[in-house]
Protein backbone atom coordinates (compact mmCIF):
# COMPACT_ATOMS: atom_id res chain seq x y z
CA UNK A 1 0.00 0.00 0.00
CA UNK A 2 1.25 3.30 -0.60
CA UNK A 3 1.66 5.69 2.12
CA UNK A 4 -0.72 8.47 2.56
CA UNK A 5 -0.63 11.86 4.22
CA UNK A 6 -3.59 14.08 4.36
CA UNK A 7 -3.17 17.84 5.19
CA UNK A 8 -6.81 19.53 6.14
CA UNK A 9 -7.32 22.73 5.35
CA UNK A 10 -5.66 24.38 1.47
CA UNK A 11 -5.18 27.94 2.83
CA UNK A 12 -1.66 28.96 3.12
CA UNK A 13 -0.46 26.80 5.68
CA UNK A 14 -1.94 24.07 4.46
CA UNK A 15 -1.04 23.93 0.86
CA UNK A 16 2.50 24.49 1.61
CA UNK A 17 2.66 21.93 4.00
CA UNK A 18 1.10 19.64 1.20
CA UNK A 19 3.82 21.03 -1.43
CA UNK A 20 6.61 20.51 0.97
CA UNK A 21 5.66 16.96 1.76
CA UNK A 22 5.30 16.30 -1.86
CA UNK A 23 8.62 17.65 -2.57
CA UNK A 24 9.87 15.72 0.03
CA UNK A 25 8.43 12.44 -1.72
CA UNK A 26 7.83 10.12 1.43
CA UNK A 27 4.34 9.33 1.03
CA UNK A 28 1.19 10.54 -1.29
CA UNK A 29 -0.77 13.89 -0.16
CA UNK A 30 -4.06 14.66 0.01
CA UNK A 31 -5.21 18.00 0.65
CA UNK A 32 -9.05 18.54 2.03
CA UNK A 33 -10.87 21.51 2.41
CA UNK A 34 -14.58 22.11 2.40
CA UNK A 35 -14.06 25.10 -0.12
CA UNK A 36 -14.77 23.46 -3.39
CA UNK A 37 -11.93 23.77 -6.09
CA UNK A 38 -9.28 25.08 -3.86
CA UNK A 39 -7.79 22.05 -2.84
CA UNK A 40 -8.27 20.47 -6.17
CA UNK A 41 -7.11 23.34 -8.36
CA UNK A 42 -4.06 23.67 -5.63
CA UNK A 43 -3.28 19.93 -5.39
CA UNK A 44 -3.32 20.05 -9.64
CA UNK A 45 -0.47 22.71 -9.71
CA UNK A 46 1.65 20.78 -7.04
CA UNK A 47 1.36 17.73 -9.01
CA UNK A 48 2.38 19.60 -12.23
CA UNK A 49 5.63 20.80 -10.31
CA UNK A 50 6.27 17.35 -9.54
CA UNK A 51 7.75 16.32 -13.29
CA UNK A 52 9.60 19.86 -13.03
CA UNK A 53 11.12 19.16 -9.71
CA UNK A 54 11.72 15.52 -9.77
CA UNK A 55 9.27 14.31 -7.18
CA UNK A 56 6.48 11.47 -7.66
CA UNK A 57 4.10 12.02 -4.97
CA UNK A 58 0.71 11.57 -5.71
CA UNK A 59 -1.33 14.62 -4.59
CA UNK A 60 -4.78 14.80 -4.70
CA UNK A 61 -7.13 17.80 -3.46
CA UNK A 62 -10.82 17.04 -2.01
CA UNK A 63 -13.68 18.02 -0.29
CA UNK A 64 -14.66 14.63 0.94
CA UNK A 65 -13.06 12.42 3.76
CA UNK A 66 -13.87 9.23 2.38
CA UNK A 67 -10.62 10.29 -0.04
CA UNK A 68 -8.62 10.87 3.39
CA UNK A 69 -9.16 6.38 4.03
CA UNK A 70 -6.21 5.36 5.96
CA UNK A 71 -3.44 8.06 6.35
CA UNK A 72 -0.83 7.36 8.54
CA UNK A 73 -0.55 11.23 9.22
CA UNK A 74 -2.92 13.94 9.47
CA UNK A 75 -2.07 17.58 9.71
CA UNK A 76 -4.73 19.80 11.02
CA UNK A 77 -4.25 23.73 9.77
CA UNK A 78 -7.76 24.34 9.29
CA UNK A 79 -9.25 27.67 11.37
CA UNK A 80 -9.32 31.33 11.22
CA UNK A 81 -5.58 32.75 11.51
CA UNK A 82 -5.33 35.98 13.13
CA UNK A 83 -6.06 39.76 12.01
CA UNK A 84 -3.63 42.53 13.39
CA UNK A 85 -4.18 43.18 17.15
CA UNK A 86 -6.01 39.80 17.69
CA UNK A 87 -4.16 37.50 20.20
CA UNK A 88 -4.27 33.84 18.90
CA UNK A 89 -6.21 33.13 21.92
CA UNK A 90 -9.14 35.43 20.38
CA UNK A 91 -9.74 32.04 17.90
CA UNK A 92 -10.24 29.74 20.67
CA UNK A 93 -13.97 29.02 19.92
CA UNK A 94 -14.35 29.68 16.40
CA UNK A 95 -11.52 27.05 15.74
CA UNK A 96 -12.61 24.73 18.55
CA UNK A 97 -15.84 24.12 16.66
CA UNK A 98 -13.69 23.70 13.12
CA UNK A 99 -11.17 21.01 14.97
CA UNK A 100 -13.99 19.07 16.33
CA UNK A 101 -15.94 18.26 13.06
CA UNK A 102 -12.39 17.59 11.67
CA UNK A 103 -10.90 15.17 14.22
CA UNK A 104 -14.74 13.54 14.37
CA UNK A 105 -14.20 12.71 10.20
CA UNK A 106 -10.30 11.91 10.76
CA UNK A 107 -11.44 9.15 13.39
CA UNK A 108 -13.94 7.26 11.54
CA UNK A 109 -11.76 7.38 8.42
CA UNK A 110 -8.53 6.88 10.09
CA UNK A 111 -8.24 5.70 13.50
CA UNK A 112 -4.94 4.38 13.30
CA UNK A 113 -3.38 8.04 12.26
CA UNK A 114 -0.64 10.43 14.33
CA UNK A 115 -2.22 13.97 14.22
CA UNK A 116 -0.11 16.95 13.93
CA UNK A 117 -2.11 19.87 15.22
CA UNK A 118 -1.60 23.72 13.10
CA UNK A 119 -4.82 25.43 14.35
CA UNK A 120 -4.20 28.09 17.08
CA UNK A 121 -4.62 28.52 19.99
CA UNK A 122 -2.20 25.62 19.50
CA UNK A 123 -1.84 24.34 22.82
CA UNK A 124 -5.49 23.85 23.71
CA UNK A 125 -6.68 22.97 19.95
CA UNK A 126 -4.28 20.24 20.41
CA UNK A 127 -5.65 19.14 23.73
CA UNK A 128 -9.06 19.16 22.18
CA UNK A 129 -7.96 16.57 19.17
CA UNK A 130 -6.35 14.33 22.18
CA UNK A 131 -9.45 14.24 23.81
CA UNK A 132 -12.11 13.99 21.44
CA UNK A 133 -10.23 11.58 18.84
CA UNK A 134 -9.54 9.44 21.78
CA UNK A 135 -6.57 8.15 20.41
CA UNK A 136 -3.18 7.41 22.72
CA UNK A 137 -1.30 10.95 23.65
CA UNK A 138 1.46 9.58 21.38
CA UNK A 139 -0.26 9.61 18.10
CA UNK A 140 -1.62 13.48 18.88
CA UNK A 141 0.81 16.17 19.18
CA UNK A 142 0.94 19.85 18.02
CA UNK A 143 3.33 21.84 15.85
CA UNK A 144 4.26 25.28 17.18
CA UNK A 145 8.03 25.66 19.39
CA UNK A 146 9.57 23.80 16.54
CA UNK A 147 8.33 26.79 14.74
CA UNK A 148 9.25 29.33 17.51
CA UNK A 149 13.16 28.06 18.04
CA UNK A 150 13.29 28.32 14.46
CA UNK A 151 12.44 32.32 14.13
CA UNK A 152 14.97 32.82 17.22
CA UNK A 153 17.43 30.87 15.35
CA UNK A 154 16.93 32.42 12.55
CA UNK A 155 17.34 35.77 14.24
CA UNK A 156 20.60 34.38 16.20
CA UNK A 157 21.89 33.45 12.71
CA UNK A 158 21.56 36.58 11.50
CA UNK A 159 22.93 38.63 14.89
CA UNK A 160 25.61 36.47 14.59
CA UNK A 161 26.48 36.32 11.34
CA UNK A 162 27.02 32.37 11.18
CA UNK A 163 24.91 29.69 9.15
CA UNK A 164 21.71 29.36 10.08
CA UNK A 165 22.02 25.33 10.63
CA UNK A 166 24.78 25.84 13.51
CA UNK A 167 22.16 27.66 15.65
CA UNK A 168 19.91 25.07 17.64
CA UNK A 169 17.03 27.01 19.57
CA UNK A 170 14.81 25.99 22.08
CA UNK A 171 11.53 27.30 22.87
CA UNK A 172 9.10 25.51 25.35
CA UNK A 173 6.12 26.23 26.98
CA UNK A 174 2.70 27.71 25.06
CA UNK A 175 2.54 29.24 21.27
CA UNK A 176 1.49 32.51 22.41
CA UNK A 177 2.67 35.48 24.48
CA UNK A 178 3.82 33.58 27.05
CA UNK A 179 6.46 31.19 25.55
CA UNK A 180 9.27 30.22 26.94
CA UNK A 181 12.82 31.10 24.89
CA UNK A 182 15.66 29.09 26.83
CA UNK A 183 19.16 30.99 26.17
CA UNK A 184 20.99 28.31 28.37
CA UNK A 185 20.04 25.48 26.23
CA UNK A 186 20.50 27.43 23.26
CA UNK A 187 23.65 26.81 21.08
CA UNK A 188 25.89 28.31 18.24
CA UNK A 189 28.57 25.22 17.41
CA UNK A 190 28.93 24.16 20.68
CA UNK A 191 29.06 27.32 22.78
CA UNK A 192 25.58 28.83 24.34
CA UNK A 193 24.85 32.14 23.62
CA UNK A 194 24.79 33.65 27.15
CA UNK A 195 28.72 33.37 25.99
CA UNK A 196 28.16 34.88 22.73
CA UNK A 197 26.22 37.72 22.68
CA UNK A 198 25.42 40.48 25.50
CA UNK A 199 22.23 40.14 27.65
CA UNK A 200 20.87 43.12 26.37
CA UNK A 201 21.13 41.60 23.00
CA UNK A 202 19.45 37.95 23.82
CA UNK A 203 16.62 40.17 26.15
CA UNK A 204 15.59 41.67 22.40
CA UNK A 205 16.34 38.31 20.51
CA UNK A 206 13.60 36.56 23.38
CA UNK A 207 11.07 39.41 22.74
CA UNK A 208 11.30 39.20 19.23
CA UNK A 209 10.82 35.53 18.97
CA UNK A 210 7.56 35.75 21.60
CA UNK A 211 6.74 38.19 19.32
CA UNK A 212 7.21 36.27 15.62
CA UNK A 213 4.22 35.47 14.94
CA UNK A 214 2.64 38.73 15.12
CA UNK A 215 5.60 40.61 13.33
CA UNK A 216 4.50 39.01 9.82
CA UNK A 217 1.06 39.16 10.90
CA UNK A 218 1.46 43.04 11.14
CA UNK A 219 3.25 43.12 7.61
CA UNK A 220 0.76 41.11 6.06
CA UNK A 221 -2.34 42.98 7.46
CA UNK A 222 -4.18 40.10 5.45
CA UNK A 223 -3.26 36.25 7.02
CA UNK A 224 -0.38 34.85 9.14
CA UNK A 225 2.85 33.29 8.49
CA UNK A 226 2.92 29.70 6.77
CA UNK A 227 6.37 29.74 5.24
CA UNK A 228 8.18 28.73 8.11
CA UNK A 229 5.09 27.01 9.90
CA UNK A 230 4.45 24.66 6.83
CA UNK A 231 8.65 23.79 7.16
CA UNK A 232 7.93 22.88 10.97
CA UNK A 233 4.62 21.02 10.22
CA UNK A 234 6.69 18.65 7.23
CA UNK A 235 9.40 18.26 8.92
CA UNK A 236 7.76 16.78 12.21
CA UNK A 237 6.03 14.31 9.41
CA UNK A 238 9.20 13.61 8.12
CA UNK A 239 10.10 12.44 11.49
CA UNK A 240 7.42 9.98 11.95
CA UNK A 241 7.25 8.91 8.48
CA UNK A 242 11.35 8.06 8.42
CA UNK A 243 10.88 6.69 12.29
CA UNK A 244 13.94 9.08 13.04
CA UNK A 245 13.44 9.05 16.55
CA UNK A 246 14.66 12.88 16.26
CA UNK A 247 13.99 15.27 19.62
CA UNK A 248 12.10 18.02 17.99
CA UNK A 249 10.46 20.36 19.44
CA UNK A 250 6.50 19.63 20.10
CA UNK A 251 3.34 20.38 21.87
CA UNK A 252 2.99 17.08 23.54
CA UNK A 253 1.04 15.62 26.77
CA UNK A 254 2.65 16.23 29.85
CA UNK A 255 1.99 13.30 32.46
CA UNK A 256 4.45 14.42 35.68
CA UNK A 257 7.60 16.01 33.24
CA UNK A 258 8.80 19.33 34.16
CA UNK A 259 5.45 18.64 37.36
CA UNK A 260 3.04 19.00 34.94
CA UNK A 261 0.09 17.12 34.30
CA UNK A 262 -2.95 16.83 31.78
CA UNK A 263 -2.41 19.57 29.23
CA UNK A 264 -0.09 20.07 26.05
CA UNK A 265 2.69 22.21 26.45
CA UNK A 266 6.22 22.71 23.80
CA UNK A 267 8.63 20.36 24.70
CA UNK A 268 11.74 18.20 23.00
CA UNK A 269 10.08 15.08 22.27
CA UNK A 270 11.57 11.88 20.20
CA UNK A 271 9.19 11.63 17.01
CA UNK A 272 9.17 8.52 15.58
CA UNK A 273 6.99 6.04 13.79
CA UNK A 274 4.58 5.61 17.03
CA UNK A 275 4.10 9.32 17.32
CA UNK A 276 5.83 10.90 19.95
CA UNK A 277 8.06 8.49 21.58
CA UNK A 278 9.71 10.23 24.80
CA UNK A 279 9.59 13.35 25.99
CA UNK A 280 13.12 14.79 26.75
CA UNK A 281 13.88 16.16 30.48
CA UNK A 282 16.62 19.08 29.78
CA UNK A 283 18.01 20.83 32.61
CA UNK A 284 16.43 24.56 32.98
CA UNK A 285 17.69 27.81 35.43
CA UNK A 286 14.95 28.44 37.96
CA UNK A 287 13.99 31.49 36.23
CA UNK A 288 13.15 29.49 33.12
CA UNK A 289 11.42 26.65 35.08
CA UNK A 290 9.15 29.20 36.62
CA UNK A 291 8.58 30.69 33.37
CA UNK A 292 7.42 27.21 32.10
CA UNK A 293 5.01 27.06 34.72
CA UNK A 294 3.38 30.18 33.87
CA UNK A 295 2.94 29.16 30.41
CA UNK A 296 1.11 26.18 31.57
CA UNK A 297 -1.24 28.03 33.64
CA UNK A 298 -1.76 30.39 30.38
CA UNK A 299 -2.61 26.71 28.63
CA UNK A 300 -4.64 25.61 31.19
CA UNK A 301 -6.78 28.70 31.39
CA UNK A 302 -7.61 28.20 27.72
CA UNK A 303 -8.37 24.81 27.67
CA UNK A 304 -10.49 25.14 30.95
CA UNK A 305 -12.84 27.36 28.54
CA UNK A 306 -12.98 23.83 26.20
CA UNK A 307 -14.30 22.07 28.79
C1 LIG B 1 2.49 31.98 13.87
C2 LIG B 1 1.16 31.32 13.83
C3 LIG B 1 1.21 30.09 12.99
O1 LIG B 1 3.12 31.96 14.92
O2 LIG B 1 0.72 31.03 15.11
O3 LIG B 1 2.91 32.50 12.84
Amino acid sequence: MKRKVTVIGAGNVGAETARRLAEKNLADVVLLDIIEGIPQGKALDITQAGPICGYNSRVVGTNDYADTKDSEIVVITAGLARKPGMSRDDLLHKNAAIVKGIVENIKKYSPLAVLIIVTNPLDAMTYLAWKISGFPAQRVMGMAPLLDAGRMASFIALELNVPMAEVKATVLGTHGDLMVPVPSQTIVAGKPITQLLPPEKIDAIVQRTANGGAEIVNLLKTGSAYYAPSAAAARMAEAILQDKKESILSSVLVTGQYGLNDLYIGLPAKLGKNGVEEIMEIPLSSEEQTALQVSAKAIKENNQKLF
